[in-house]
């Protein structure tokens, strides 16, 4: 195989109350990238969207993958990469984890699948480090396996895919700017024990939901006591959004990832628009722009494209 080109997707982090451990793949935004095999051992990175990320390899989401990769094969092979994002850097929509992912599985696939799932998470991590300067594989892993996933722990890695709900995901990137590094620096270092039990109780809820198909226990589940607290201050209107969001039947939802996206979950898609557009309007109404997705959860994560 000489050449592969892939769409990736977009991704939820958290899924409210599973800070760090619970994921989610969406259908609507995704990013392209496409890879060519070179016969000699070098990296060339290309970005044809209008976000002025860095092209030098070490300093690339994507390329960090790759030269970690590129290091552990020994290869006298190289890669030329093409990334035209359609997820937004800063999004809250797991745009690093595309670029990471999509790197380690576009390579993969190049070579022909040396790689397992998992290992493929444990190269794209490295690319998370670039952008966050934490490894933590929440948006990776369900953009690689697609669904809904779980990442029971980092280190050692142990990733275990949950189901993926017919359900309708709705969300919106109001366009103002929370860095993920300033939205993990604002949480509190300690927190109380009735918090903790209400919020392992709420994670358990939200899986037992997700395997059980029982979207009431999804919706009852999707609840944050200790996180959203604290971040929601930093996205306007979050509370307004939320609440007109469950009036208008949503199941529950809260902050995609770190912010400042805010996702819901229906079960009905007439739902969902009516939803996209109560959350356009709001933001229109004070002047933030935004950009708003519907789509349902994606049950394949990074597909191929002919
Ligand atoms: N779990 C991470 C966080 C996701 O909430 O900080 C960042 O995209």
């Amino acid at each position: 195989m000489k050449k592969v080109k892939l769409k990736v997707p977009a991704t939820v982090a958290n899924l409210v109350c599973g800070f760090d451990i619970l994921g989610m793949a969406v259908n609507e935004p995704c990013d392209e990238m496409e890879f060519r095999l070179l016969d000699r051992p070098e990296l060339i990175i290309h970005h044809t969207d209008e976000y002025g990320l860095p092209e030098d390899p070490e300093k690339n989401v994507a390329g960090v993958v790759l030269l970690k990769m590129m290091e552990h094969l020994k290869t006298n092979q190289g890669f030329e990469v093409t990334i035209h994002k359609n997820i937004k850097p800063g999004s809250g929509l797991g745009s690093s984890a595309a670029s990471a992912a999509g790197a380690a599985y576009g390579v993969n696939m190049l070579l022909g699948n040396p790689f397992s799932e998992e290992e493929m998470v444990r190269f794209a991590m490295f690319g998370e480090e670039l952008a966050s300067g934490v490894q933590h594989a929440d948006n990776i892993a369900p953009c690689i396996y697609g669904g809904i996933t779980l990442v029971k722990s980092s280190h050692p890695l142990d990733i275990i895919p949950l189901s993926t709900p017919d359900l309708f995901v709705t969300a919106v990137h109001p366009q103002v700017e929370v860095k993920t590094s300033d939205a993990r620096q604002i949480l509190k270092k300690n927190i109380r024990m009735k918090d903790a039990v209400q919020q392992w109780g709420n994670i358990a809820g939200l899986v037992a939901g997700i395997l059980k198909n029982d979207f009431a226990l999804i919706g009852r589940s999707l609840s944050d006591v200790i996180v959203e607290p604290v971040r929601s201050i930093l996205i306007p209107k979050f509370d307004l959004i939320k609440a007109r969001s469950l009036e208008a039947g949503a199941l529950g939802g809260g902050i995609s990832g770190s912010g400042p996206s805010v996702f819901m979950l229906s079960e009905k898609k007439q739902t969902a628009n009516k939803i996209a557009e109560m959350m356009k309007w709001e933001y229109d109404e004070i002047g933030v722009d935004s950009f708003v997705y519907v789509s349902k959860i994606n049950d394949r994560g990074i597909k191929t494209v002919n």
